[in-house]
């Protein structure tokens, strides 16, 4: 699947799904990607003041707000946030902090509550952000208007069965911010997908190193190398977009062996003999022709999708099998498949720049009526009624399935890495040019939003 082969295609192949021509390639500078970027202080401050506090930010699932009352925390950066259902059914977010004497007004992660009550001296809060009781009210001062004060509220909107903040209040609206992308995965019901594995690992490294990594497949071959039993990683077969919104999109094949791989059966088929048999292939018959099984699978998932739970009408052939990977600027990577979404993002640490938190969602599509499902992604089987626990713990305390746990033990050797006075700057080969893309249009927005005074 080139360039050339997607265009090429049959339009029988293709008649649905999400437009997968090959957007117009930007001009890209030269200018070094120096390692201080990771580490240095100021520049920390310039993404915080420019970017973090500008751009558009997952705070929960809508699913987690379902009732009224129901609320999600979270820590970004130094911020704390809150999202809350009010009573009026809208979703909002507040910054998540008392306005009496600046205790965290809700510690919980999660949870439900009639009124929002600070832990410390109790002053209450109505879903929707105004105060409703002062303790021992007659002893504040009159000018103090206790009973005017309200939570301060920060941008938020949903979309793609996410909770998204801003807190710039003057910030272009969530969609347009997803700009082509949105579109494009709009094509999928994230809305209906359930997490079925919540893992947040605290990280010796930098947040950029997490995007720079999802921004190119040059290492999955050597970094990932069980990969290349069920996907083309070669760049040759793969397409990279890079979009003006500052997203981009990777387009690999899967769902057979890369090219590379010659013989290797038997490891072909224990990586995708679940998946297969679940899909009524019986791998054994593909024995010397493993490479045909791509279009198999699309054939049998075409044909069994309806009876096994499945609307793939919206899907071309492609998607089916294939990994449509998107890089949403500045922190987020989705990796899409008509069934699940390994969900992915690196989120500011309060205090360190060498230090980030590594979230990993994996949003599965049960198939209807049914609520145990394997997983491909996850090689696992997972079970609906069983809500995902929040795990957390430091890089390497949980896993997030082989393959990212495989990204995850590089990134600290790469930060201290960094350091050397051996390091000068970065050499980018062709496929590893969103890499680059990324870091152009991180200083767009600082320029914008933070210049160098
Ligand atoms: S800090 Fe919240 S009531 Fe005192
Ligand atoms: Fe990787």
């Amino acid at each position: 699947m080139s360039d050339i082969d997607m265009q090429d295609a049959p339009a029988a192949t293709r008649p649905i799904g999400i437009d997968a021509s090959k957007a117009p390639e930007p001009v890209l500078g030269d200018a070094p990607i120096h390692p201080s970027r990771y580490y240095d202080r100021d520049f920390w401050k310039r993404e915080w003041e420019g970017m973090w506090t500008k751009s558009w930010q997952v705070v929960a699932l809508e699913e987690q707000l379902r009732k009224v009352g129901d609320y999600v925390t979270m820590e970004f950066g130094h911020e704390v946030i809150l999202a809350v259902r009010g009573k009026d059914e809208k979703i909002r977010c507040f910054y998540n902090v008392c306005p009496h004497r600046g205790m965290m007004l809700v510690p919980e992660e999660t949870g439900n509550a009639r009124r929002l009550t600070c832990p410390y001296h109790a002053w209450s809060f109505s879903l929707e952000g105004e105060i409703k009781t002062v303790p021992d009210l007659p002893d504040f001062p009159a000018e103090a208007k206790c009973m005017e004060k309200k939570l301060v509220e920060i941008r938020s909107d949903s979309w793609g069965g996410m909770v998204w903040f801003n807190m710039n209040d003057d910030c272009e609206p969530l969609r347009e911010f997803l700009g082509e992308v949105g579109e494009q995965m709009e094509a999928y019901p994230m809305g209906k997908m359930v997490r079925t594995l919540w893992v947040t690992v605290e990280g010796d490294f930098n947040w950029k190193l997490v995007q720079d990594n999802f921004n190119e497949s040059y290492h999955v071959f050597h970094a990932h190398p069980q990969l290349k039993f069920v996907a083309e990683f070669s760049y040759l077969y793969s397409q990279f977009d890079l979009y003006e919104s500052g997203h981009s999109r990777m387009l690999m094949p899967g769902g057979a062996p890369s090219r590379t791989v010659k013989g290797s059966e038997a490891e072909v088929i224990r990586q995708l003999g679940e998946h297969l048999k679940f899909w009524g292939i019986d791998p054994e018959e593909y024995r010397g022709r493993m490479h045909d099984l791509r279009e198999a699978l699309q054939k049998q998932k075409r044909l069994l999708g309806k009876e096994k739970g499945y609307d793939f009408s919206g899907y071309d052939d492609n998607m089916l099998t294939d990994n449509w990977h998107y890089t949403l600027f500045p922190n987020l990577s989705l990796s899409l498949k008509p069934d699940g979404n390994i969900w992915l993002r690196a989120r500011p640490h309060p205090t360190d720049p060498e230090k980030c938190y590594f979230d990993m969602w994996f949003l599965n599509l049960f198939p209807e009526g049914q609520t145990t499902y394997y997983s491909p992604t996850l090689r696992d089987t997972v079970d609906l009624s069983v809500p995902a626990p929040h795990q957390t713990g430091k890089a390497g305390d949980h896993t997030m399935g082989p393959t990212i746990d495989q990204d995850v033990a590089i990134w600290d050797k790469q930060q201290k890495a960094l350091h050397s006075r051996g390091y000068q700057r970065e050499t980018l080969s062709g496929q590893e040019r969103r890499v680059r893309y990324f870091h152009e249009n991180l200083d767009r927005w600082l320029d914008k939003h933070a210049p160098v005074k």
